[in-house]
């Protein structure tokens, strides 16, 4: 039977808490209770997060993340469900949750529980253990929905090459090595050209250096790519749409430039080409299915596992800040357990 003081103790958990006073902006690792859990179907125990771009922001305040104070962080977890008002999940099941404002405006995944909707859970993808499926994480999942946008406009290995642009990144290492895979060749624009062999080691074909695409550029350039997966926003999808192929597409789902998109319609009326923009965070449940089930079959997992690095709860603060800096290779996947 367990004792007063063991059910007293076995509320408490750790998280990483973000708090905003009349003292400032800040994140710590906390000791707290379940009670602090906001409301929700669902009680998970969970056993890994990862840290995103969003995850820094909301870690450091360097963007307007966190909507709520006090809020746990981390916007996706693995984990396993230790209560459930809802039919659809029961004690014992593995789930994985990406998006939904979960760690901006609901408590998340940087904690050693969560509570949430039971809409926003999704199954552990077969195939996949906790640590493998946030290995992916959110910038793994949003570069398989950009893999799929640039698969539906029917563009194949045959078409011409993919430019991978913010190559060492989160989104852009998965999405080069998904694309390696399906073969395609790849071009990865990079601002650390140090990394080249890693970046050749998950499948890029050529280096393309950053400053060669971060500055304004012409309307039209050399048609070189027939696809683009962009995280990076600002000059740099502009001039990927300038140089984007006849009938190509460009796939847009980050701002780690800029939010800014200083373009001319001349890529658009001209060459024909087509910009979809990826979201991850309110995809509903059928897309998201979609991406992870093609991530369970396609992404080799040795390669995944080449480009992650685990660390502990209590290192998530200084990664949240690392990530901004740009010092973060691939992904990192968080252990909230260690
Ligand atoms: N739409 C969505 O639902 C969704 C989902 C996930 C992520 N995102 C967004 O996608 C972006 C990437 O996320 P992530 O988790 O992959 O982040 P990340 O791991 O930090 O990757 C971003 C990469 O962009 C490059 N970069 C950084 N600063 C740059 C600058 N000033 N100019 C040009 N390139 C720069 C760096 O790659 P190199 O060092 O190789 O140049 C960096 O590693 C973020 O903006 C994030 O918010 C959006």
């Amino acid at each position: 039977m367990t004792s007063y003081s063991e059910k007293a103790t076995s509320t408490m958990f750790k998280a990483i808490v973000v708090e905003k006073d009349e003292s400032g902006y800040r994140a710590g690792l906390k000791e707290v209770d379940e009670s602090a859990l906001p409301a929700g179907d669902v009680t998970v125990r969970v056993a890994y997060s990862t840290i995103n771009y969003k995850d820094g922001l909301a870690i450091t305040g360097k963007g307007p993340v966190v909507r709520k104070f006090p809020l746990h962080a981390g916007i996706d977890f693995a984990g396993t469900v230790e209560a459930s008002d809802d039919a659809r999940f029961k004690p014992g099941d593995k789930v994985v949750l990406n998006g939904w404002g979960v760690g901006e405006s609901h408590s998340g995944g940087l904690a050693q529980k969560a509570r949430v909707k039971a809409d926003w859970l999704m199954p552990l993808p077969a195939g996949l253990t906790e640590r493998q499926a946030m290995a992916i994480g959110t910038a793994g999942y949003t570069a398989m929905l950009c893999v799929l946008a640039l698969q539906r406009h029917g563009l194949t290995p045959a078409s011409g090459d993919i430019l991978v642009t913010g190559a060492n990144g989160g989104v852009g290492s998965v999405a080069i090595t998904l694309l390696a895979q399906l073969g395609f060749r790849v071009a990865a624009s990079t601002g650390r050209l140090q990394e080249a062999d890693y970046l050749k080691s998950l499948g890029a074909a050529d280096i393309i250096a950053r400053d060669e695409l971060s500055g304004p550029g012409k309307p039209l350039g050399k048609e070189r790519w027939a696809g683009v997966v962009d995280s990076v926003g600002s000059h740099t999808l502009v001039n990927a749409c300038a140089g984007t192929r006849y009938g190509g597409a460009v796939a847009a789902c980050g701002l780690a430039q800029g939010m800014d998109f200083p373009a001319t319609v001349a890529p658009f009326i001209l060459r024909g080409i087509t910009l979809y923009g990826v979201d991850s965070v309110v995809a509903p449940q059928a897309v998201r299915r979609a991406a992870w089930d093609r991530l369970a079959i396609d992404l080799d997992l040795d390669r995944l596992e080449a480009i992650t690095h685990e660390i502990g709860l209590g290192e998530a603060l200084q990664a949240g800040a690392d990530i901004l800096a740009g010092r973060i290779r691939g992904r990192v996947v968080v252990n909230v357990n260690r």
